[in-house]
């Protein structure tokens, strides 16, 4: 079986593809190895995937078709797990363009190199729960009717589904779109809030507490997420007319950001140098993600607290900083 995962270099493609070769799958892995983020970390991450032979790996952007076609024809997919994308709400009022090009044109171009498959099974991709925007109808379904995002990320994840989904209707694609709600854990992403908290924390730095810290989220451990995924590999959507489904991944326990912090701040047994400030645009009040829909299809429960995940995280941000 042989599976593309973009971005697998990033944070969730980095432990995907680590199971997925668990399985024996064979991974062909692209990433552009952009530094929005340390790019340190990036190629850390794939040195040890590097290790297994069964991953092959291609440093191509996604928003340009041809390299991408060129480097990909070789490879008949049995699945496409596509998470390249510039990630980040606060950056996408910096660097729109940075936004346009992977998450409009490489969403796209992703969408036609699944087009061009033969015997694709499914083609599964990332989303977020910023689709959600300010609704305040929590927990937050899969039915609600979502066309107000509140930032530029969350209006090309938005418009990620509307793509996909006609692909889907025209191709006859089987098509998940994966409603990511904050992931966190080991290896995880240095501009999320978590990472930063941890880093500045350690280093005596002040952070930066948004909003009075009056912000929920719904922080969902990255080995739940995987075991989300894998179970939903096998599992297209069926319908005959268009084979297409979004389904949150989340925790289903949003935990207020002061009681976040103050569980780093026991785990590290140091006190954080807290920055108040106001809610910052594009930024949401609450994400809580209701699970029913991925329970039912999938029988998926997240497993880990918040104490066990940061704990994790923790132990892991300290081998691999040496601090
Ligand atoms: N981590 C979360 O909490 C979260 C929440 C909601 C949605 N998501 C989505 O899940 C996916 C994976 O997120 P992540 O946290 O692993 O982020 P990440 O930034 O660690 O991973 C994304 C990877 O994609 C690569 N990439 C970006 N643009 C590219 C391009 N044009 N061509 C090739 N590669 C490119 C990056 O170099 C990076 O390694 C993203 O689509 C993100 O928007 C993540």
């Amino acid at each position: 079986m042989t599976i593309l995962v973009t971005g697998a270099a990033g944070f969730i493609g980095f432990h995907l593809s680590m199971a997925l070769l668990e399985k024996g799958f064979d991974v062909v892995g692209v990433d552009n190895l952009n530094d929005y983020y340390d790019v340190k970390l990036k190629n850390s991450r794939l040195k040890i995937l590097k290790n297994n032979e069964k991953f092959h790996f291609f440093n191509i952007d996604i928003s340009k078709i041809d390299t991408l076609q060129q480097a990909l024809s070789i490879y008949s997919f049995d699945y496409i797990l596509h998470l390249a994308a510039q990630a980040g709400v606060r950056y996408s009022l910096q660097n729109p363009y940075a936004y346009a090009d992977s998450n409009l044109t490489g969403f796209v171009n992703i969408l036609e190199i699944a087009r061009a498959q033969e015997e694709l099974r499914h083609f599964l991709f990332a989303s977020s729960s910023s689709v959600y925007g300010q609704s305040s109808i929590v927990p937050f379904s899969e039915n609600q009717k979502l066309d107000e995002p509140v930032s530029l990320y969350a209006a090309t994840k938005k418009s990620n589904e509307l793509l996909a989904y006609s692909y889907s209707h025209l191709y006859g694609i089987k098509t998940t779109g994966l409603r990511f709600f904050t992931v966190y854990g080991p290896w995880g992403r240095p501009d999320m809030a978590y990472f930063s908290f941890t880093d500045k924390i350690l280093n005596g730095e002040k952070i930066d507490i948004y909003n009075n810290g009056e912000l929920k989220r719904d922080f969902t451990y990255i080995d739940d997420v995987i075991k989300a995924i894998l179970l939903l590999l096998n599992l297209p959507p069926n319908s005959m007319n268009t084979p297409f489904e979004v389904l949150n991944i989340g925790n289903n326990k949003p935990v207020k950001l002061l009681a976040f912090v103050e569980t780093i701040e026991s785990l590290l047994d140091r006190k954080a140098n807290k920055d108040f400030l106001p809610m910052q645009p594009g930024d949401v009040y609450e994400t809580y993600a209701d699970i029913t829909k991925i329970n039912k299809l999938t029988g998926f429960e997240p497993k880990t607290s918040i104490e066990q995940g940061l704990t994790q995280f923790i132990k892991w941000y300290r081998e691999f900083y040496e601090i």
